[in-house]
């Protein structure tokens, strides 16, 4: 989202373009504003000179002032060195926003608040802002830093000017309390720049449906599923009672998505024999971000599931993916899902991989819908429901799919807790339920429910 300050920052580069820098090359550079009382000043890509009925005034094209060159700079005398002169707002700031919008914000973010994959920092946090000293930064921006994700801070002594230096590092201080900023020209923005207010899934999952959220660019992030189902599936709910199945074993599923570019991912996943052995690969296309402005999240998702590690009982998905926030602490979910030639859950003698049967495959629509709203700051609940609106019967799916649970976001992690009636967790096979699972069509009744987890991991 192009930011207005942005806009600006890339108008005045242009001016700045077009008027030259402090040492113009061309011959035809040299005379002309000469004869036109105008010279450059070295090491400034803003300010220039005027003469005027024997006088000269300086212009500064970032601050829009004009003054006679000689008398003291209003209130714009960047700090010599460290002290509070840095964090003192001042007419230098907007010039520092300018360098700063031409020269950092494309590592360091248009808000100055860093970007994750090149790892750099938040400028708006203020404990950040309280471990660093003024003479650190400017320190920081003449001789660069070797950074920790492969791209390094560089060094700006030489290419910026003493002065230039400060007003940046001034202005790097000033992000840290944001009533200090001032945008070029001086204006704040409108309340339409505001932030929307858009709510941060934290997995790519509810539980077992897809939130559809964008990837980091080239993000990889690690996906881990369990569903304890194994004790109230062979034994009928007696054993699978003992600490709510986690005596029991588990479907454990795992897979990796890698975000190609921002709107772009693939991932892989794989669940166990005993559900005869998927392995799922998908691409997923983000086509609006309400982070955009849209009014809604939209993301479209293509897979291919094959049993025996991807040998056998192809099915194809197409899903559809829509979300909304709420606000910023809550968003719904709608998915309708096509799936082509989906196969049952219930695979007798599957569990000796040699033995997966061929199936039949059926063609199931299905809709999922849920919800997330965080009830702490980084803890949320979750729920989802999956009914299968055509083909169920074909499928053993005699009920819809359920599952609530409670999440905890972590930096770059996530951990949901919860409870199901399907053990499954690809796309063909998250409609099917417990009675699916069991062949045993009155199996899904309220206290037949699975405890399940899944783990995200952002690896990068
Ligand atoms: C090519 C990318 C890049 C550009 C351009 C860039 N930086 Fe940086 N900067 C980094 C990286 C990477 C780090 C973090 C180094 C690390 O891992 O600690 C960093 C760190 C910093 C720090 C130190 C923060 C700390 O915690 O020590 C300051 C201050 C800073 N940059 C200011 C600026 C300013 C001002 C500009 C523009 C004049 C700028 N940077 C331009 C990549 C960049």
């Amino acid at each position: 989202m192009m930011t207005w300050r942005v806009l600006l920052a890339a108008i005045s580069a242009f001016v700045v373009g077009i008027c030259g820098t402090g040492n113009p090359t061309s011959p035809a550079g040299d005379e002309a504003p000469a004869a036109l009382g105008i010279s450059f000043i070295e090491g400034s890509t803003s300010a220039l000179l005027i003469r005027r009925n024997g006088k000269t005034y300086m212009v500064d094209l970032m601050t829009r002032t004009v003054r006679e060159a000689g008398s003291p700079p209003a209130g714009a005398g960047p700090a010599k060195s460290g002290g509070a002169t840095l964090s003192r707002p001042s007419a230098g700031q907007a010039q520092g926003a300018m360098i700063f919008q031409k020269r950092c914000a494309g590592c360091h973010g248009p808000d100055g608040k860093g970007i994750a994959s090149i790892h750099t920092p938040n400028f708006t946090d203020p404990k950040l802002q309280a471990t660093l000293t003024d003479d650190q930064i400017v320190t920081t921006i003449k001789n660069g830093k070797p950074g920790t994700a492969g791209i390094d801070m560089p060094t700006w002594a030489g290419k910026l000017s003493e002065r230039e230096i400060l007003v940046a590092a001034a202005y790097v201080r000033s992000l840290g309390s944001p009533a200090a900023v001032q945008t070029p020209g001086g204006a704040q923005p409108p309340e339409s720049t505001q932030k929307p207010k858009v709510y941060k899934p934290g997995d790519d999952v509810l539980l077992t449906l897809p939130t559809g959220r964008r990837p980091d660019f080239h993000g990889l992030y690690l996906n881990f599923t369990h569903r304890f189902v194994f004790d109230p599936a062979f034994t009928g709910t007696a054993r699978g009672n003992a600490l709510l199945g986690l005596d029991g074993f588990s479907l454990s599923s795992f897979g990796l998505r890698y975000g190609v570019s921002r709107d772009f991912s693939v991932s892989v996943f794989r669940s166990p024999t005993f559900i005869a052995r998927p392995i799922q690969m998908t691409a997923a296309y983000n086509l609006l971000s309400e982070v955009d402005r849209a009014p809604l999240n939209a993301a479209v998702r293509f897979s291919v599931e094959g049993h025996g590690n991807f040998r056998k009982n192809f099915a194809e998905n197409f899903e559809l993916i829509l979300s909304r926030s709420l606000t910023h602490r809550a968003q719904v979910y709608f998915v309708p899902t096509f799936s082509l030639n989906a196969r049952r859950l219930f695979q007798p003698g599957s569990y000796r991989s040699r033995a997966i049967p061929d199936l039949p495959g059926h063609h199931t629509v299905s809709t999922g819908v849920g919800g997330a709203v965080d009830v702490r700051p980084t803890v949320a609940l979750v729920a989802e429901v999956i009914p299968t609106l055509v083909a169920g019967r074909a499928l053993g799916i005699h009920r819809p799919a359920y599952a609530f649970g409670i999440q905890k976001k972590i930096w770059r992690h996530a951990f949901t807790f919860g409870f199901t009636n399907s053990p499954g967790t690809t796309v063909s096979q998250r409609a099917g339920t417990r009675a699916a699972f069991l062949n045993a069509p009155g199996a899904d009744k309220p206290g037949g429910l699975f405890i399940g987890f899944d783990i995200m991991r952002q690896l990068y």
